[in-house]
């Protein structure tokens, strides 16, 4: 018989209000967080090990690399795991200690790299370890998230389509950028079906995605020091910046108004809903893709010794200073 894999779970349909959170429109959530591996990302684990085992590259017992910073690894983990594949998932110090334990726990060895790059981030110093690695063992598989068409396929057939037929064509998406695959999947799902969704795409301040300048960032999921290969703007979403600063607060918020720990990622895709809230016409529906919950950032988004040191304020009251910041790209 064959094995039956967590990651064959890997489709949620879980929608959520949030009522109240904007005046005027209808503001809703789609909770990944509730995949098997907790986040979105046991989607596109799933798309890619299995188009490259269709593909011939991944015959039975191979071996794969990996550079992510938490959520794929932990879903790369669990779809190699339930298929009879080995995992090294290389990963730097934005990554929680709970993503490296889920990890390992699922088999995966998990190396930390703590040199930051020129941009500011990790993904360089990264790469270059990957790539010495895969340098020195022709037989490792690198799927490579950031290039691969099965990652934006992945949420084209998945995600996207989830949302057309669960919850129906919203008036406007938010999504946040990390690879851009949710994004670039989403775009390439609303062209096709001729929708008239109004997708905006959402990063951190200091990515360089959309053609900004590098600089520091702490909440892993979102942003990039290095444009992704997947990426194409083609002018047919917005794009919104928000500082780390305003994600802090709006998850806090959420917390304490709602009842929800949502992951970093969703409290900057909601900030940058609130920071575009000006341009919605009134009685829309609004969707926002959230890619995973919040108990991972339990000792850095919602601990307020580690809040302080970085930002400065952890009162979620703060958060009326967004009204002022959040810009359109
Ligand atoms: C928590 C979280 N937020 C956002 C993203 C970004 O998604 P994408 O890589 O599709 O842009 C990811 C992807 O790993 C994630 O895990």
């Amino acid at each position: 018989m064959r094995a039956q894999g967590a990651y064959e779970l890997g489709a949620t349909h879980a929608f959520l209000e949030l009522p109240g959170f904007a005046a005027g429109f209808s503001t809703h959530l789609k909770l990944e967080g509730l995949n098997p591996t907790g986040s979105i990302k046991l989607k596109v684990a799933r798309a890619m090990v299995e188009r490259a085992e269709a593909d011939g590259v991944l015959p039975p017992g191979s071996r794969l690399i990996e550079s992510t910073s938490g959520n794929l690894g932990i879903a790369l983990a669990s779809v190699c795991a339930a298929k009879g594949h080995q995992l090294s998932v290389i990963t730097d110090p934005n990554a929680n200690e709970h993503s490296i334990r889920f990890m390992r726990a699922l088999g995966a060895e998990v190396t930390v790299v703590t040199e930051q790059d020129a941009n500011g981030g990790f993904l360089q110093t990264r790469l270059r370890l990957l790539h010495r690695l895969l340098a020195e063992d022709p037989a490792l598989v690198w799927l490579n998230q950031y290039t691969n068409p099965a990652n934006p396929g992945a949420h084209r057939d998945g995600t996207a389509a989830e949302i057309f037929q669960g919850f129906g064509e919203p008036d406007w998406l938010f999504v946040g950028t990390g690879t851009s695959g949710t994004l670039m999947g989403c775009v390439e799902y609303v062209r096709r079906a001729g929708a008239s969704t109004r997708v905006v795409a959402v990063d951190t301040l200091g990515s360089v995605t959309f053609g900004g300048p590098p600089g520091r960032r702490w909440i892993p999921g979102l942003g990039s020091s290095r444009r992704p290969e997947i990426y194409c703007d083609d002018g047919s979403f917005d794009k919104v910046l928000v500082e780390e600063r305003d994600t802090v607060l709006m998850c806090r918020h959420v917390a304490r108004t709602y009842g929800l720990l949502l992951g970093g990622s969703t409290g900057t895709v909601l900030a940058g809903l609130r920071a575009m809230r000006g341009a919605v016409e009134p009685g829309s529906t609004v969707l926002a893709i959230a890619p995973d919950l919040g108990d991972r950032y339990l000792d850095t988004v919602y601990d307020d010794d580690w809040v302080l040191a970085r930002f400065g304020a952890t009162d979620p009251a703060a958060l009326l200073d967004i009204e002022t910041t959040g810009a359109q790209v």
